[in-house]
């Protein structure tokens, strides 16, 4: 196991600019995102924050951000506000199987604010692929990952911390934060995927499931703001179901998730539709024909 002292001045895989690694996180084309980003003038809000990998990519001066997330949000405001406090609890995790089964089953409501956010950033470097599942009663329950590596970048942590500074951080439902947006706003929505496979297999973040009346209250949502001027960014999975929702209100683009594929043979795993209220340059996209 590698000494917890050493850190890596690069990020670790699979975290980009962001401290964490998350289910459908961006980190992959954040990039591509904000290089098509509209040419905005007010408040960049993320309502399905997860990492945060679109909001550290574009670096605002104005930012809201927010996620369903309890514990994700106070990991966030934690990183925010100091960061080597947060680095310098983590140093006392240790990287074995008990350690995370104790510390997977501790009652995070019954912690400090410090304690809940280096719990956060442990559990999703130790954890199965670092994926953040919690049972009906909210209880953590992904398994031991068994990964050899630190839990943290010093850089990537201290920067993430500067960039965070100036955004407020909530935890909110995705309506709200749409809803509370006004004329020049940029709103990038990431919300759970609809399932390739149907919805059978649909992951959940947090005990309430993102299910198909929440897509529906979604497009709702971004439509009441886009007829008040503010600017949305939707992804979402290629499937008919997206599709049929957005076709008469939106535009609908085809974004490769992946730089390194020939994008015509691309499976529909590679492919993401982009859904916006302007139109894209078709350089980075295509039209979802
Ligand atoms: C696909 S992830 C976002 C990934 C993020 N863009 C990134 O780069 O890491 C979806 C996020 O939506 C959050 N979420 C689920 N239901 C929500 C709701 N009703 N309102 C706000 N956030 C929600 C989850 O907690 C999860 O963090």
């Amino acid at each position: 196991m590698r000494p917890i002292g050493l850190q890596p001045m690069t990020p670790l895989p699979g975290e980009g600019k962001s401290f964490l690694k998350w289910a459908g996180g961006k980190t992959r084309y954040a990039k591509t995102l904000v290089a098509v980003a509209p040419a905005f003038t007010g408040t960049y809000r993320e309502p399905f924050l997860g990492s945060g990998a679109v909001f550290f990519e574009l670096n605002p001066s104005r930012a809201i951000l927010s996620d369903a997330n309890e514990e994700l949000i106070i990991c966030f405001r934690e990183v925010a506000k100091d960061a080597e406090a947060v680095m310098k609890r983590l140093d006392d995790y240790i990287n074995t199987r008990e350690h995370f089964e104790e510390v997977r089953s501790q009652n995070p409501a019954a912690l400090s604010n410090l304690d809940r956010a280096a719990r956060v950033i442990y559990l999703n470097k130790t954890s199965f692929r670092g994926l953040w599942r919690v049972n009906q009663k909210g209880q953590f329950n992904t398994p031991y990952g068994a990964y050899d590596r630190p839990y943290y970048s010093r850089q990537t942590l201290s920067e993430a911390s500067k960039l965070l500074a100036g955004a407020e951080i909530r935890v909110a439902d995705f309506q709200e934060q749409l809803d509370q947006a006004t004329e020049g706003d940029w709103v990038y929505l990431d919300p759970p995927y609809i399932p390739l496979g149907g919805w059978a297999d649909f992951k959940r973040y947090t005990p309430g499931q993102f299910n198909e009346d929440d897509h529906i209250r979604l497009f709702k949502a971004m439509k009441r703001a886009s007829e008040r001027g503010v600017f949305v960014t939707l992804s979402n999975s290629d499937t008919p179901f997206v599709r049929d929702l957005f076709k008469n209100d939106f535009n609908i683009a085809k974004m490769a998730t992946r730089r390194d594929i020939n994008l015509q043979a691309a499976k529909r795993e590679n492919w993401d539709l982009v859904v916006t209220n302007y139109k894209l340059p078709n350089t980075v996209t295509q039209l979802a024909t």
